[in-house]
């Protein structure tokens, strides 16, 4: 048995808790949601390789000479270069209007963008505290976060406002529709959304697939689930929301068990269902 009623707050565990938490397994990431993850992710992978060998110009080049030599080689010239890099894109941005088109209901919708990317009280703690430790500056215990931390959390504002500016401006470049001015503006703005999502990339692939208290969180881009005791460590506030939504599956403080019987909460290896 792990708790007779949910706890306001975290509350130390006993090791058997903790190991039975464990056991417990807790969906966090639709398939959908998966699979758009990694296509996104190889998109930015090839559009960064492709994109960078296609600056040329010494200004704002930031390539070495021998990676442009090498690219336009492997692409037999540069206007292949830069045509694979459009058809990578555009398919990016189609396979995008499809999940906002039909995902709205499901991933997009107020309530759930409000719990996935707005930022509360907690959070705003949560990034103070978080960066006076990582100056050795504060011992407090960082407050309860939900299904994302704040540091998550601002990273997804930053991507879902960079996302359209990086999709519009593309296709200006690529369409040319008005002035030759507003082209010229389409690739700074391009660069620039580009260069703010790699700024926090490079954190967001750190912590995702590199720091180990975040191993969960990456087995969970794979498989859809994390264990009950990662959640109730990094992302109270989700599985306090989890539990009361199961309530009815906590176990009666109760006659003491007869025989094998075992309690009727989410049991060993099993999901929430969510
Ligand atoms: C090798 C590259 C990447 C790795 C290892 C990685 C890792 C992860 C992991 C582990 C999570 C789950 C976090 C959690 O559930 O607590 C996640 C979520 C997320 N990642 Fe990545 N990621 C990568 C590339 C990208 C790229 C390129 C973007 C966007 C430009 C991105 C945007 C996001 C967003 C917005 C979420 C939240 C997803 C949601 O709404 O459920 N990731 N990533």
């Amino acid at each position: 048995m792990i708790f007779e009623t949910i706890p306001e707050s975290p509350i130390a565990l006993t090791a058997e808790q903790a190991a039975d938490m464990q056991q417990l397994q807790i969906k966090k990431h639709q398939v959908a949601i998966v699979l758009l993850h990694w296509f996104n992710a190889l998109v930015w992978l090839a559009e960064l390789l492709t994109g960078t060998a296609l600056i040329v110009s010494p200004a704002y080049r930031f390539a070495p000479q021998w990676y442009l030599i090498l690219m336009e080689q492997l692409f037999g010239a540069r206007e292949n270069l830069l045509r694979f890099h459009i058809a990578v894109g555009i398919t990016w941005t189609i396979v995008f209007l499809v999940y906002a088109i039909f995902g709205w209901k499901h991933y997009l919708h107020a309530e759930v963008l409000k719990k996935e990317i707005g930022l509360d009280h907690d959070d705003f703690e949560w990034l103070r505290i978080r960066l006076l430790k990582l100056l050795g500056r504060s011992q407090e215990p960082l407050p309860p976060q939900g299904a994302y931390n704040a540091g998550q959390k601002l990273y997804a504002v930053l991507v879902y406002t960079a996302v359209p500016v990086i999709i519009l401006s593309g296709l200006e470049m690529v369409f040319h529709v008005g002035s030759p001015s507003l082209v010229a503006w389409a690739m700074l703005l391009h660069f620039v959304a580009v260069g703010m999502v790699v700024s926090g990339l490079m954190v967001h692939v750190y912590m995702g697939a590199v720091f180990p208290e975040e191993r969960p969180a990456f087995y969970s881009m794979i498989t859809g689930m994390v264990d009950e005791l990662y959640a109730y460590r990094h992302h109270f506030k989700w599985w306090k929301d989890i539990k009361l939504q199961h309530k009815h599956q906590l176990p009666k403080a109760a006659p003491a068990q007869k025989s094998e019987e075992k309690p009727v909460e989410l049991s060993r290896s099993k999901t929430s269902g969510l």
